[in-house]
Order: structure tokens, then sequence, then C-alpha cells
């Protein structure tokens, strides 16, 4: 056994798959999918081929031609991390190319969650979503779930007809079901049957380029859209408010569309669409190709919300069309992501907008350093993670100390040269993983001398942040940073210092103010400027937490309420950790266990698994 990921089954020695065709049956009521897969092989290969599944039925396991049984058998014991390993035997005198698989999902599937009508939005339909980054693909359906595989895959998605269906892939037809089509004759307890039912629909997608199987999504619901540019729709539950709110908010995606191919090079994904999840969704966003998933807390009528579309869309060249080969190099994805988002700002946002958002990264960058005092290898850029789950150890140092090499590159050799390096990369490496000496290499290559200006082995392999990390300057940020500064000997600022503050700028102003500070400064910072009922989560969030870990006990409503109403992990982890940790606090930590309990069935399985990890460490 060769392993190629620290977080997947997959061996390196196997071949890998490089198309799957998917036939899946969506079952709401029991909260399952039933699903026929044909996987099919780079090459023929005999002998034992290992995939990753979790929470996974396996029916049947059989040759494509003759439908003959293979042998197959499931790992007794399910790893806590990487899931159940399915282990085909395929036939030693005859190599197949191509193997077919039956099976179910089951409702704790760690990428699906499932909403039930009254938790959606018209409380009409149930709707079901997916994210499968880091390693939940494998909740789905079985695969080689490491993204040094990658694969193409067609869908039919099999649905009630009153729900529609979108995913990470072209849209090929909507249209009735077809008796026996994809191997749905041979789905699992009668469902085969019902394949042709008249109150189903089949949805049909096809994704001819080769992604990583963390990129597999999909949503069904009752979805509508409006356009908002040339190849963007925006898409959500057909709520007319959402859709005309989020349609105003990404009004200017072709324009960054335009500036990210300008930079890095032809948009290769077609369509750019966006999807507008239920508050539950546990990310700002997901990159998944020709249809972003978006939460909804970024519709808020000011320049951020169109930072997280310019992030997920930068991930179109970073990220998608090179992949990190496994997370231990996740840096490569969301380092370069960051700053090329950070380019595609200050293109259409001005200059001063993107060092905000350097600033408010330089500044999260240095607390999680801090947090990670006792486990510095989490503040290294290329991390060991055998034995780590990602979602566990998800942080902001692969994307802020990723930028902040890349800028320290940028301006060692000029921007000039460093526009082009990029766009070599990306022309070099597009559709590929690859790993941080791969990167290395090129830079050096391309880059002569570098490494005699830039300590590329402390970049990459040391830990915290090195001496020619930059804090940024301008004179907003400046300002604002000094006004922070000031709160701390007392002073507040004034509503004229305030007039014209966005979200970003009130969010730099906390995130600059001590973790701790006197409860009479919190309420008269919140008596004059309301924080805690901002409609912008990042700000009311932050001061929260201030308010929590400064013990103002009169929060602890708004606290409930909002852990209550969002489920993006960004917003649950600090208010729940700073509920539980430290020491006797068993009036926090009573109430963070009664929100959670009440809250729990509207999070997603991943963010459920985040508090739950929270409350393991410090209850
Ligand atoms: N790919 C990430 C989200 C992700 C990372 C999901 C790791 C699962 C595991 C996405 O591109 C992202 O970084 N989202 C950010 C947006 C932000 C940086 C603008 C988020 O969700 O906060
Ligand atoms: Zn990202």
């Amino acid at each position: 056994m060769a392993p190629l990921d620290p977080h997947s089954f997959t061996d390196s020695t196997h071949t890998l798959t490089t198309h799957i065709a998917l036939s899946l049956y969506f079952d709401f009521p029991s909260a399952t999918i039933h699903g026929a897969a044909l996987f099919t092989l780079s090459s023929p290969h005999s002998g034992p081929l290992c995939l990753d599944t979790r929470s996974l039925s396996i029916h049947r396991v059989l040759s494509p031609s003759t439908l003959s049984p293979l042998p197959y058998s499931l790992s007794p014991f399910c790893d806590p991390i990487k899931g159940t390993h399915l282990s085909l035997s395929l036939p030693n005198d005859a190599a197949l190319s191509s193997f077919l698989i039956t099976f179910s999902t089951s409702p704790s599937s760690s990428a699906l969650q499932w909403l039930s009508p009254p938790q959606t939005f018209n409380k009409k339909h149930p709707f079901v979503y997916t994210q499968c980054q880091s390693i939940h693909a494998r909740s789905v359906f079985p695969c080689q779930d490491t993204p040094a595989a990658r694969i193409r895959y067609s869908a039919l998605l099999n649905v009630p007809r009153e729900l529609s269906a979108v995913m990470s892939a072209r849209h090929v037809d909507r249209r009735l079901p077809v008796s026996g089509e994809g191997y749905s004759n041979l789905l699992p307890n009668g469902f085969n049957s019902l394949w042709c039912s008249e109150t189903r629909v089949v949805e049909e997608f096809d994704m001819n380029q080769p992604i990583p199987p963390y990129l597999f999504a999909f949503a069904v619901g009752e979805l509508g859209f409006r356009e908002v540019g040339p190849r963007t729709r925006v898409y959500s539950e057909a709520a007319d408010g959402v859709l005309e709110a989020a349609a105003k908010e990404f009004a200017g995606t072709e324009d960054m569309i335009r500036q990210g191919e300008k930079l890095f090079g032809d948009y290769e994904w077609e369509r750019f669409d966006l999807l507008v999840l239920p508050p539950s969704f546990p990310y700002g966003g997901m990159e998944n190709p020709r249809m972003v998933f978006l939460t909804p807390t970024v519709i808020k009528g000011d320049a951020s919300g169109a930072q997280v579309v310019a992030h997920e869309l930068a991930h179109s060249w970073t990220g998608n069309l090179i992949t990190n080969k496994n997370n231990e190099h996740f840096w490569l994805n969301e380092g370069f992501t960051t700053y090329a988002e950070r380019r595609i700002v200050e293109a259409v946002q001005g200059e001063d907008r993107a060092v905000l958002s350097i600033g408010i990264g330089w500044r999260g960058l240095n607390d999680e350093i801090k947090r990670f005092q006792d486990n510095l290898e989490f503040t290294k850029l290329k991390t060991n993670q055998e034995g780590v789950d990602p979602d566990t150890f998800y942080s902001q140092v692969p994307y802020e100390k990723g930028f902040q090499f890349l800028w320290c590159i940028e301006r060692q050799i000029g921007r000039p040269a460093f526009d082009e390096f990029l766009k070599k990369y990306i022309a070099t490496f597009k559709f590929k993983s690859i790993d941080t000496e791969t990167f290395l290499d090129f830079l050096k290559a391309n880059a002569p001398g570098i490494e005699k200006e830039i300590d590329l082995v402390l970049w990459t392999e040391g830990t915290g942040i090195p001496p020619d990390a930059y804090e940024p300057v301008s004179n907003l940020y400046t300002k604002i940073v000094s006004l922070a500064n000031e709160f701390k000997l007392g002073r507040m600022p004034r509503e004229d210092e305030v007039a014209d503050w966005q979200g970003q700028e009130w969010e730099l102003y906390l995130e600059n103010l001590p973790k701790v500070v006197e409860a009479s400064q919190v309420f008269a910072l919140d008596a004059r400027y309301r924080l805690s009922e901002s409609n912008d989560y990042e700000v009311k969030v932050a001061f929260l937490q201030l308010a929590i870990l400064s013990k103002c006990r009169d929060f602890y409503g708004e606290v409930e309420k909002t852990l209550k109403e969002v489920g993006r992990m960004k917003y649950l982890r600090p208010l729940y950790t700073a509920l539980v940790q430290g020491i006797g606090k068993e009036e926090e930590k009573i109430l963070a266990k009664r929100v959670f309990a009440e809250a729990r069935d509207c999070y997603h399985p991943i963010a459920q698994g985040v508090v739950e990890s929270i409350f393991a460490k410090h209850l």
C-alpha cells in the first residue's frame, strides 16, 4: 500500500478513475439517495482497487458488460477521519477498465444537508445540497477521494418534478425519466420501479473537464434564477426577495470575470453561475466549478459581498485549474486565491478596499499564530496532516500566510514580472494537481536567483510569520488601527470619524481591539453604534465575541439568536469558542450546550462536527 494522500485510502500503485457516470434517485422522505455509479479507469486494472466511502451502504459491485458480481469488502472499522475503506477485487484473468457499484447514502452522510420544508425559505418544499470539500465526496458516492485523482463526470438526478437541480457541471436536459437508463434498473429496494413514476423528472448534467472530487456538487430544491451577466445567473430558492437582492449584489460579476481573465488568462469553465443557499450553508462561499455556492449572509449591499464572489471566482484559476495534490498543500489553493482575489478587488473596487482586506487578513493571521502557539505545525504553509481532520484544523494560515508569501515574491521581482509569472504558472499546470515542491521548482526556474533573496524554505516549512511579511499601509488602514489603539486608552471614535465606514472598516476596528475590555466600554460602544444589531454578520459576530469575552451577559440573547439563525462556521466557531473556553464560565457553558442542542438540526453535518469538536476540547 502506497498512500497518496493522508486523507484517502487511494493507493498510488492502483489505476485511477477518469470518469464516473452517476444515476441518483433522491428520496426526500427518508433523506437518502440511491445510486448507481459506472467507473471508468485510465487503463485496464486487475487485482485490488481501493475506494473511499463514508456512511454509504454498498449493495452490489458488478462488471458492466456481464453484470456478474465482483468481489469486494468493506473495512470492519470506520476511521474517524477517512471513513470506511472499500476494497474491490478486479479479475486477474481479464483486467477491467470499468466497473459498476450500486449504493445508498445515509441521512447522516457528511456532505449532505437535507432541509425539511419548514427549514426552507418558502416552507413548501424540501431542499438538499452538498459540501464536499475537503473529504466528504465519499459520503455521496464511493470514489478515490483525493484531489490527486481528477475525474470527469456525468449525472442523472431523478428528483420530484416540482423541484429542480443545479450542479458543478453543464446542464444538459430536464426531461421525463427513461426506464432502465443509467443502470437505474439496478437500484435497490424497489427504487428502480419508482425511477419512471409520473411524479419524477430527470435533470441531466455533464462535466467534461477533469476536476478533483471535492468540487463535485449539487443542490435540489424549488429553485429560481435571475440573469446578472452574459455568463452568470444567480440561483436561489425561488423567493423574490432573495433573488432580487442577490441579483443587485452581484451585478458587477462580469466585470470581475473580465479582470480575472486579464490577470490570469482565459476563464475556462464557460459559465460562472452563483447559487445562494439557505443560511445554514457552512462556508462563506465554495468554488464549485460553473456554480459557486454562497451563504446568504454575503448579501448586505456593500463591497464585501462582491469580495467573496471575487474569491470564489479567483479559484477558477487557482484551485480549480491548478489544484493542491492533497490537503497538506492547501495553501496552494487558498493562498494563491487570496492573492488573486485581492488583485481582482483592487482592479474593481480600488486600492483602499484591497488594503483593508489585506489588513483584516494580517490581523487574522497574527491571531491564528497565537491560537496555534502550542501546535506550531499548523502555522506552517506546508503541513503534516497525518491523523488530522481538515475540518477541525481549518484556519486562516494557508490563506493569509500564503497571501503574504506571494505578496513578498511580488515585491521582490516587481509586479509586471510577477504577473507574467502567474500567467505562465497557470498555463503550465492547468488541470493538474501539484504540490509545494512543484511550485517552488517552477518559481526558481522562472525567477532565477529568488532563493537568494527570499528564504523559500523558511516560508514554506517554517513556523510563525517570517520577518519579510508585511503589514499593509494606507491612510484609511492606519487611521482605523490607530483609532482602535486609542480605544484602549478610553477614547471611542467620534461620529464624524466613522460616518462613511462600511462593514469592513468596523470589522478591522473591532479586530484590533484587545480581546477583553471593560464591560462598561462594551456597553458604551454599543449604545453609540448599535454593533450588536448590525445586519453585517462580520461586524455583529466580532462585537459579540468581544462582549462574551468581556462577560457582558446582556448580549447573550443576541448571541443565542445569531447562533440559531446562521450556520456559517466562520461565525459559529468564534462564538461557541468564546462561550466555552476558559475556566469558571458555568453560565456560558450551559448556554452553549443548550443553544447547540436546540440549533443542531439546522446546522450542516460538517458544522455539527466542528461545534462538537470545540466542545470536546473545552468541556
Ligand atoms: N474553498 C473554500 C471553502 C472551504 C475550505 C471549504 C476548506 C471546505 C474546506 C472557499 O473558497 C473559501 O475560502 N471560502 C471563504 C471565503 C472567503 C475567504 C472570502 C469562506 O467560506 O469564508
Ligand atoms: Zn477559497
